[in-house]
């Protein structure tokens, strides 16, 4: 077998035969396939799309490429959720504790942040302290005593993808349904869940823009969760503008303790409920009652003995950026779109994600939305506060929101999107 035949087949609009999806992404994980080889054939994929039978096979080999954990002995059920990514995504800090509280145990290995949308792990390293870097035992150790656990996957889980992952978003073949199903499906089914919730995010700041691609992607990976046995469904939610008020890493880190106080944008709490919903519904637990446990404070209770077993410290302030620059409202009337990739992509420039893998981040740095859309707005009023330690960064991340904010004549009937569409 060799690279060039597998990368003139796909090029070609040809399927790919089990023995050369097999073959390939083993010999790509041990090097023997080079990067410029995988990028060609990442394209080709991109191009011209793979069918369902190649897609479960390019997936079970990614899981092959690596270790599978097991959650088998825990007394808990499993479940999971996974984000497709967006802008103000905080939503797992939240959800992972409380789905805890309510009884399941929640293993959630997640990523950092790479482009205009934030990763969770970036995200909670602003509480200082805190370690993302867990080794297997620890990670069980977490999970046996809070109930939660949110750390990065270890090295052996799926290394096919974390390569794959790299090169794709260096190659511009991101926005693929098969790469992105294969990508987060293998993780997922290596993880070892019993059950897994997939946020679908639909709009300008997510990787599928429209409702039908969405949808395609979302059943894609239901199908190949349930084909490995593990209880998968799908909700698609609204990532047209960010969620909640903020985008940024410590930023989303006040606004999601907020949540579990009992407080926070009502968005955000719309989501967290939903998707707690649906992971104590697939893990078993049906009569749970997530509103309750964030209600009677015991969600804040399973974050703070999360965030302190991982070596954080619940009660330390966190960072705040050294430069704010106020962006206020173009005009009075209703705010009809604040749009999500804009915001993403300023507050990236602020510092709050990284351009390479290996660039750090800046805690404080993003966006602070005054109002959202539906919202009356008056001109002259604070609209937006950015926040950076760079400040020569402000005019860069300005030209992101060029034509990002449009505001309708006073009185205008506006609904907003809802938060779940299906
Ligand atoms: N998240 C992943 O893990 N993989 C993708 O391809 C896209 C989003």
């Amino acid at each position: 077998m060799d690279a060039i035949s597998v990368i003139r087949a796909k090029r070609d609009g040809g399927r790919l035969t089990d023995g050369q999806i097999d073959w390939i992404i083993d010999a790509y994980t041990r090097g023997e396939v080079a990067d410029e080889q995988m990028s060609a054939l990442a394209m080709a994929i991109f191009l011209n799309g793979m069918d369902r039978a190649e897609i479960a096979r390019w997936t079970a080999a990614m899981i092959a490429s690596g270790e599978r954990m097991d959650f088998a002995a825990l007394p808990r059920r499993t479940a999971d959720k996974h984000s497709t990514g967006g802008v103000g995504d905080k939503i797992t800090l939240p959800l992972a504790p409380l789905v805890a509280a309510c009884g399941a145990a929640v293993p959630q290995l997640s990523g950092r942040g790479l482009g205009h949308t934030g990763g969770t792990l970036d995200k909670l390293e602003s509480i200082p302290g805190w370690r993302a870097l867990l080794s297997n035992e620890e990670m069980m150790r977490v999970l046996g005593d809070v109930g939660s656990v949110i750390c990065a996957a270890g090295d052996g889980l799926a290394p096919a993808d974390k390569k794959l992952y790299a090169l794709r978003d260096v190659t511009g073949t991101v926005e693929s349904i098969p790469l992105i199903a294969s990508s987060i499906m293998s993780k997922k089914i290596a993880e070892g869940t019993g059950a897994l919730v997939l946020d679908v995010k639909v709009g300008s700041g997510a990787f599928m823009k429209d409702l039908a691609a969405a949808r395609e992607l979302a059943a894609t990976m239901v199908g190949l969760g349930t084909d490995h046995g593990v209880r998968t469904v799908a909700l698609l939610t609204d990532m047209s503008t960010p969620l909640g008020r903020t985008a940024g890493n410590a930023l989303e880190v006040r606004e999601s303790v907020e949540v579990l106080a009992g407080g926070g944008p009502a968005d955000v709490v719309e989501l967290t409920l939903a998707l707690a919903r649906e992971m104590l519904d697939a893990a078993g637990l049906p009569d749970a009652d997530p509103a309750r446990a964030l209600a009677d404070g015991s969600a804040m209770d399973h974050w703070r003995r999360m965030i302190s077993a991982q070596g954080g410290d619940p009660d330390a302030p966190l960072p705040v950026a050294r430069e704010q620059h106020v962006v206020t409202a173009p005009a009075s009337g209703v705010l009809t779109a604040l749009d999500a990739y804009a915001v993403g992509v300023a507050a990236w420039r602020l510092g709050a994600g990284r351009a390479r893998k290996e660039d750090p981040v800046q805690a404080g740095a993003g966006v602070e939305l005054h109002a959202k859309p539906g919202d009356t707005v008056t001109a002259g009023e604070p609209l937006l506060t950015l926040h950076t330690d760079t400040p020569e960064k402000f005019d860069y991340a300005l030209a992101a929101l060029d034509g990002a904010v449009e505001v309708a004549a006073p009185g205008t009937d506006f609904t907003p999107s809802p938060i779940v569409l299906d």
